[in-house]
Parts: structure tokens; sequence; C-alpha cells
């Protein structure tokens, strides 16, 4: 597993990353979240060795980064903030090139090389230089060089940044797929993302470790969490109605005239309201319990920080 004991950075007299600690398991797929400049990317590069801490440490699969940088950056694929590459290079060349720093050779070389294109659609640019590519196929180069060398652990600094909507699928699914026995630790600004492909997300802000669970634990926080959203055609009694139940703490409108019907603590509300349509004979157009909202969580938790 990545062990990360009290992690800190300084430049100067500023503290970007301020005493982070936690475990990610093999399995775990972790979200990164944090409002620009929280100290996501700084946090990655000390994981991955690029950056040494100013205190404490890291350990990949009990291998220390700052003793054992060889080792444990064998175990790690790393596409770092902005997916930089050899511009000059194409696509195929850079390839090849990560592949035989990671000590890869002949047949072995060239299959990877293939599985990598191949896993990232790359197959029509291979011989384009790197420069020349926009900036979604570039991301795609940096995914690739990521995963030549089948690593257990991935570290992937906003990996679906500027990729369009289908690009953005197939990563993710990428991500889903590998991580069965893999540690990945992905940073991103997309909520839904974490959602979609995080078995755990850490939110963080001013360096520091704000909020750490499953994205249900963290959408639980939510006041909207349990609320129950209600668009009806041709009843406009039902307001009156649904806030005289026992159970019903507030109702406040929705988008598309939808209600939001507010529980109050510890009650369940799809039920009764439930009862109610049945009872008054409501057309319903939309009926559903909500989940929670990333956006107003990550918000709530953040702001004081920022
Ligand atoms: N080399 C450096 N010298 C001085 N300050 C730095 C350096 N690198 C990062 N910082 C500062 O550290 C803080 C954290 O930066 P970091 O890049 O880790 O944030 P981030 O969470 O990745 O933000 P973003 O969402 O914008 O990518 C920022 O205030 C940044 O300006
Ligand atoms: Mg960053």
């Amino acid at each position: 597993m990545i062990r990360i004991d009290n992690l800190t950075k300084k430049f100067g007299q500023f503290t970007a990353v301020n005493g982070l600690s936690f475990t990610v398991a093999p399995g775990e797929v972790l979200g990164f979240l944090g409002p620009n400049g929280a100290g996501k990317s700084t946090t990655m590069k000390m994981i991955t060795g690029f950056l040494a801490p100013t205190s404490g440490h890291v350990s990949i699969m009990g291998h220390d980064v700052a003793h054992h940088p060889v080792k444990a950056k064998q175990l790690i694929g790393y596409l770092p903030e902005g997916a930089p590459s050899y511009g000059d290079m194409t696509v195929l060349q850079f390839l090849r090139f990560v592949g035989q720093v990671r000590g890869y050779r002949g047949a072995e070389l060239a299959a990877r090389i293939e599985r990598c294109q191949h896993a990232l659609q790359l197959d029509k640019v291979l011989n384009q230089p790197i420069e020349t590519l926009s900036k979604g196929f570039r991301r795609r180069v940096g995914l690739a060089q990521a995963i030549i060398h089948d690593p257990q652990v991935l570290i992937l600094d906003e990996p679906t940044d500027g990729l369009d909507p289908n690009q953005k699928h197939e990563v993710r699914n990428l991500i889903a797929n590998l991580s069965k026995d893999k540690i990945v630790i992905v940073s991103t600004h997309i909520l839904e993302e974490v959602s979609a492909v995080c078995s755990r997300a850490i939110i963080i802000a001013g360096g520091k470790i704000l909020a750490d669970g499953t994205p249900a634990q963290l959408e639980a926080r939510s006041r909207f969490h349990g609320a129950v959203t209600l668009g009806l055609e041709h009843a406009s009694n039902a307001q009156q109605i649904l806030s005289a139940l026992p159970q019903v703490d507030h109702i406040e409108a929705g988008e598309d005239h939808t209600l939001i019907v507010f529980p109050k603590a510890g009650q369940q509300l799809f039920e009764v309201v439930n009862n109610a349509i049945q009872q008054h004979q409501w057309q319903v157009r939309e009926l559903h319990v909500e989940r929670g909202r990333l956006d107003e969580v990550f918000r709530d938790i953040t702001r004081e920080v920022a």
C-alpha cells in the first residue's frame, strides 16, 4: 500500500502541504479534490518522488521514496499536471523512449507500445510530433506513458482535463478497469468524476485534509441528502399538503417547477410522499430521492479555508 506520513512542503515561508497523513490500499481509487492551490499537485509530486518533502515520509509498497527512489518509481505510473512531454518527439518516439527508460526492448517494447496506443486511441497520431498535437491528444500521450509498464500504482494529476466527452468516458473506463488490485490516486475538479470512478475521496484545502470518505459518505453530508424532488402537473395544493406531513421539515422550489421536500432529521420521505401522491392522484412528472450534492459539500467544506 501507500503510506503517507506527516508530509509537509514549504516554499520559503509558505506552507503548501501541511502535515498530510493517510494510507491507500490496493483496489482503492482515491480522488483528490480541492480548490486551486490546495496542494494536490504538490502532494502528488512528493508521492512520486519528483519533489522532496520538507519533512515527512512516503512509502510505496514498503519502499521509502526518498531512500529507495528507483524501486518506488518502478511501481508508479505518473501523469504530471499538464501532461508534460518532449514536444519535438513523435508520439511513437516518445513512447519508445519511455518504454526503454522503463527497461523494455524488442518485441516486449513493441507489444507494450501497441497496448498503450490502443488503450488511448493514438493510432492516427503515432508519427506526429507531440508539439503539433491538440491538448486532448497530448493528455492521452501522457496517460499512455503512465501505463506502459502496467504499474501497481497510478498517480494521475487531472487526467481528464481538456478531453472531449467521449475520451473522458474512455479514460474513466480505463481507470475503472485498471483498478482491481492497483492503487490509483487521481486529482480532478470534476465532481461527477469522483462519484463515477473513485471509491474514496479526500478533500484538501490549504495543504490540509478536510474530509476523507467514500463519495456516498461525502454526499450524505449535503443538506440535500434524503430530500425528495417532486415534479407534479396540476397540483397547486401539493406544497400545502406535503408541508403538513409530520416527517417533512420544509419545502423549497427546485428547478423546472419542482418541489424539493426536506425531511426532518432521521426521517425517510419516499414512502410518505408516495402515499400522498396516490391519495391525491397527482400526476407525477419527476420523482427522486436526492443522494446529496457533492458540489455543495465541497463548497461548504472548503469555503472557510479559501
Ligand atoms: N515551486 C513552487 N514555488 C513556490 N510556490 C509553489 C511552488 N509550487 C507550488 N507552489 C504553491 O503551492 C500551492 C499549492 O500548489 P499546487 O500546485 O499543489 O495546488 P493544486 O491543489 O494542485 O491546485 P490546482 O487545482 O490549481 O492544480 C500554491 O499556492 C502554489 O502557488
Ligand atoms: Mg494541481
